[in-house]
């Protein structure tokens, strides 16, 4: 019996193609395949503008700084997330300022962050966790306090809130590239999106130097960009991002845990995370029958030792410490098979008569 993994990443003829006619090409960075993929997948998304960018953890670095967000800001984050959403306001001197979750959705509460809004407070990271869409109330409490929303959307490729795709809520959107996302570029690998005109040539210089047109570097920044193999692999990915959401969302329906989902939106399903009573029972069974899982995130950002001297270190965020080491991921992904889905379903419901 072959163990199911998490996550499978995506590998094909075209994009070996794809990234063979690169190398053979000599034109290794800064080409057209950058220039496509950026276009390509704004339009995707309904952005205006987009460019790729190193990784998403740069993406949210560039996103702040792109901004102007910088020392004495405060930026609002779900406590609940990768690490890299709360560490990226570190990094660019601004404190990030964690607030709890949404007891249905897990993702940011709209009521906690807009109390947490001050003088202080230049924008807001909602994070589409796990491919579930973050509330709208936020773009209207952004909007009614003219701070920025700033998009973590590094799983969320195809979530939709309101017709809308994540990369075109926000005012700057941030996605990964990293392999066991949606989709991938055979490496590290990010994009930033904008839906803001003012932002855009801002965005596209950011990730070159800062350089204008006339090659002059107008503001600090550095290369961020992506090299071309990663783009063009990238690109055929695009071609079949949606076939692949489908099947993600067909697997999410027979798995059916009972997870929540946003009304008005559609989820992405990078995970399909089970609010488990016995998260290390369950792991333990679906591991006896083959199946990886995993618990997401076991340590919240505000209890995380890289803020230990953050002033909410060790506070309480009711919800997420009491969801935080529950959420069990199970493999939900489009390379699973038949017998593959059928054998996490029966899996789960054993458990659930165990337990
Ligand atoms: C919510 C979230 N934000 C940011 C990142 C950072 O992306 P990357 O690993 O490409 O730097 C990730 C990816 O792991 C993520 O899941």
């Amino acid at each position: 019996m072959q163990r199911i993994p998490l996550a499978r990443p995506a590998w094909d003829e075209a994009m070996r193609d794809a990234a063979l006619k690169v190398l053979d090409s000599g034109r290794w960075v800064k080409g057209p395949e950058n220039q496509a993929f950026a276009e390509e997948f704004a339009h995707w998304c309904g952005a205006i503008a987009a460019t790729p960018c190193h990784n998403g953890s740069a993406a949210l670095i560039a996103a702040l700084r792109i901004l102007s967000i910088g020392p004495g800001d405060e930026v609002i984050v779900p406590s609940l997330t990768f690490i890299a959403t709360a560490t990226a306001v570190s990094l660019v001197g601004a404190t990030p300022v964690f607030v709890d979750v949404e007891r249905d959705y897990w993702c940011i509460d709209p009521a906690e962050a807009e109390a947490a809004i001050n003088k202080k407070t230049k924008a807001v990271i909602g994070v589409h966790l796990f491919g579930q869409a973050f509330s709208p109330r936020l773009r209207e409490i952004c909007d009614a306090n003219n701070i920025a929303l700033i998009e973590d959307a590094a799983q969320a490729h195809g979530t939709e809130l309101e017709g809308k795709r994540a990369g075109s809520i926000g005012d700057i959107a941030c996605f990964s590239f990293f392999p066991s996302k949606n989709m991938a570029v055979g490496g590290e690998g990010g994009m930033i999106t904008t839906t803001r005109p003012d932002l855009a040539e801002k965005m596209l210089r950011f990730v070159n130097h800062g350089r204008n047109d006339a090659l002059e570097s107008v503001e600090l920044a550095t290369n961020l960009r992506m090299s071309e193999v990663q783009a063009a692999i990238g690109r055929v990915q695009l071609k079949a991002i949606d076939e692949w959401i489908s099947k993600r969302r067909k697997n999410a329906t027979e798995i059916n845990q009972g997870t929540k989902i946003r009304p008005n939106s559609q989820h992405s399903w990078h995970q399909y995370c089970i609010l488990s009573e016995n998260p290390s029972i369950l792991i333990n069974e679906l591991s006896a029958a083959g199946i990886d899982a995993k618990i997401h995130y076991p340590t919240p950002c505000h209890r995380q030792a890289v803020f230990a001297n953050h002033h909410q270190h060790g506070t309480i965020l009711p919800v997420t410490d009491d969801i935080a080491s529950r959420l069990v991921a199970v493999p939900v992904h489009p390379g699973l098979n038949q017998e593959e889905v059928e054998r996490i379903v029966t899996t789960l419901s054993s458990a659930k008569e165990t337990n």
